[in-house]
């Protein structure tokens, strides 16, 4: 059965390797170990690790609630395990939770050329709303901002 696993101080160190592992297969400009110990002791930020059917880490997810708003930082899905509702997963426990918690809106950046990762967020609601010119530094290429109304959510998920 898939689970989400929330990341603490205390069992990160367990998780680290695969963790690091999907980091480095999933981006140019991954996160270091400590980019992550960072986060993990950061009151405001959330990590969790989604375990597939085989209890094997399958890829996680971090982001910020803080106000009335979540601030997603990072999702990544192990290579081989993509394409199977685990990202999917993942961004709709951060909704539920947010939810929950009395979060109002969610906000990202996503590189232009990342297809997969905007239709996936475009499926669950998230719209465009903005554009930051050469937000990557690295090949130099323009972010495009998404966001999702919770009130909107919550108010769909009465009716
Ligand atoms: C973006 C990312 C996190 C998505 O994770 P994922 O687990 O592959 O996502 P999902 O499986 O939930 O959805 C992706 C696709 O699989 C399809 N899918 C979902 N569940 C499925 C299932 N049970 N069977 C078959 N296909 C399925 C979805 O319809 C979707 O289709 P698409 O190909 O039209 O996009 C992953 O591609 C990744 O790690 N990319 C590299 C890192 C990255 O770019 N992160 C985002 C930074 S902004």
């Amino acid at each position: 059965m898939i689970s989400v696993v929330v990341m603490t101080p205390e069992n990160i160190e367990s998780f680290l390797d695969s963790i690091l592992e999907i980091e480095r297969g999933s981006f140019i400009s991954p996160w270091s170990k400590n980019g992550f110990l960072q986060e993990v002791r950061n009151p405001i930020s959330h990590l969790w690790v989604i375990m597939d059917e085989d209890g094997a880490a399958g890829g996680y997810i971090c982001f910020w609630m803080f106000e009335r708003e979540i601030q997603l930082l990072n999702i990544a899905v192990h290579p081989e395990k993509r394409g199977r509702g685990l990202g999917n997963h993942l961004l709709r426990e951060m909704i539920r939770v947010g939810i929950e918690r009395g979060m109002e809106q969610v906000g990202l950046e996503v590189r232009t050329s990342n297809i997969k990762a905007r239709k996936l967020y475009e499926r669950l609601g998230f719209l465009a709303v903005g554009r930051r010119p050469r937000y990557y530094q690295d090949t130099n290429e323009d972010a495009i901002v998404m966001s999702l109304n919770l009130l909107n959510e919550q108010s769909a998920a009465k009716h």
